[in-house]
């Protein structure tokens, strides 16, 4: 099992690519990022861990590369990629014009979980922006990411490295599971920080408006612009960013969301939990680790113990641990819709067939 080399010099996916597993543990940390950095310059596909989310990554240049992306993930053609920058320089040549209003932001949260949207330049390939006449930028906060950036000396389109319609890989482990044999390799870098992507965030309009909310607040951004900003609503028809059409963040397990205060909304999962329970059917349970001992442990994956945040960052490896054991349900605490609550309560939204208001 061999990556193959076209006639072009560039390496690419085929079925039988052995995928390289690149540790940034102590001593092998320059050589694996100097090598996944050399694979991305010739055209491979690369995994490597952000604040956020693993991102799959190829050079914004090559177009072969960024198509592959598409192919290896099953996104849809019209979903435009980021392309992550490893420093402000690199914005002239990818947008066309860069409003004030993106060096506010960027010198506040650029490195961070920001994604800005403007006028894409002539450089950028139109199947990077899926089209569009706009480009997502943004600098990840990430020792692995930003000295892969360096060493790379291109931008790096990622969109997030699971399979389309999966939850995003917060994980090495994650990444494996839906890519190993389709990419030329992982960087791992342990678990994500933030563990839900980037706030998206378009600023091509007088009222800058928030594609998709993430690990930068709303109240954060305002702070900064001094100026009230619009949320898009989620829409299939018309909608402000392609991605928010997809059903996206989703387990295979039927995910029911329990929204309302905190120990109403544990109480009615374990009524819930009893129920299925009687019927002979043991549900995936998510809650917060206080809740550990109102549920049988098999099935109970713990959000841990700090609120919204420990939730968001545990979510992802939640739906996909539970998934493996193949629970039908999956019963999912709310949380308060403050900071990083927001972004969490969204994808929550999204994962969910059915909420309970208690
Ligand atoms: O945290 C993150 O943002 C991660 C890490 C890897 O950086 N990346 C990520 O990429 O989540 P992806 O492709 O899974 O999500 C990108 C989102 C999609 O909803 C896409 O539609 C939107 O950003 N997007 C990208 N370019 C856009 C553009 N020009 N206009 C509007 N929306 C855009
Ligand atoms: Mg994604």
């Amino acid at each position: 099992m061999t990556t193959t080399r076209s006639s072009h010099g560039d390496l690419f996916c085929c079925s039988t690519m052995r995928t390289r597993l690149l540790h940034t543990r102590d001593d092998r940390r320059q050589a694996s990022i100097a090598a996944a950095a050399r694979l991305i310059r010739d055209g491979a596909l690369v995994a490597f861990p952000t604040e956020t989310v693993y991102g799959l990554g190829a050079s914004v240049y090559n177009i072969r590369a960024v198509k592959n992306i598409f192919r290896v993930k099953g996104r849809p053609q019209d979903n435009p990629l980021i392309v992550h920058i490893r420093s402000l320089d690199q914005v002239w040549m990818l947008a066309d014009s860069v409003p004030v209003m993106f060096w506010m932001l960027a010198r506040k949260f650029m490195p961070g979980p920001l994604t800005l949207v403007v006028k894409k330049s002539a450089a950028v390939p139109e199947i990077v922006t899926a089209g569009l006449q706009t480009v997502a930028i943004r600098m990840p906060d990430h020792p692995v990411a930003r000295s892969l950036l360096h060493h790379a000396s291109v931008p790096i389109v990622a969109p997030s490295a699971n399979i389309s319609g999966r939850p995003s890989p917060t994980t090495a482990r994650h990444v494996w599971d839906d890519m190993h044999g389709k990419i030329a390799a992982i960087l791992d870098g342990g678990p994500c920080d933030i563990g839900l992507e980037s706030t998206v965030l378009d600023i091509t309009r007088t009222v800058p408006v928030i594609l998709r909310p993430g690990g930068i607040a709303r109240e954060q951004i305002e702070k900064v612009l001094g100026m009230r900003i619009r949320t898009a609503r989620p829409t299939r028809k018309r909608p402000a960013s392609p991605g928010m059409k997809y059903k996206h963040y989703a387990p295979r397990a039927e995910v029911v969301l329990f929204e309302g205060k905190r120990p109403a909304v544990l109480r009615a999962m374990k009524h819930a939990s009893l129920r299925f329970r009687a019927r002979g059917v043991s549900p995936g349970i998510m809650a917060e680790a206080s809740a550990a001992s109102m549920f049988p442990r098999r099935t109970f994956f713990s959000l841990g113990s700090s609120g919204a945040r420990s939730a968001a960052q545990r979510l992802f490896d939640g739906f996909r641990t539970l998934d493996r054991q193949h629970v039908a349900t999956i019963l999912c605490q709310g949380f308060e819709e403050a900071s990083i609550g927001s972004a969490l309560m969204n994808r929550l939204r999204k994962a969910a067939g059915r909420t309970v208001r208690v």
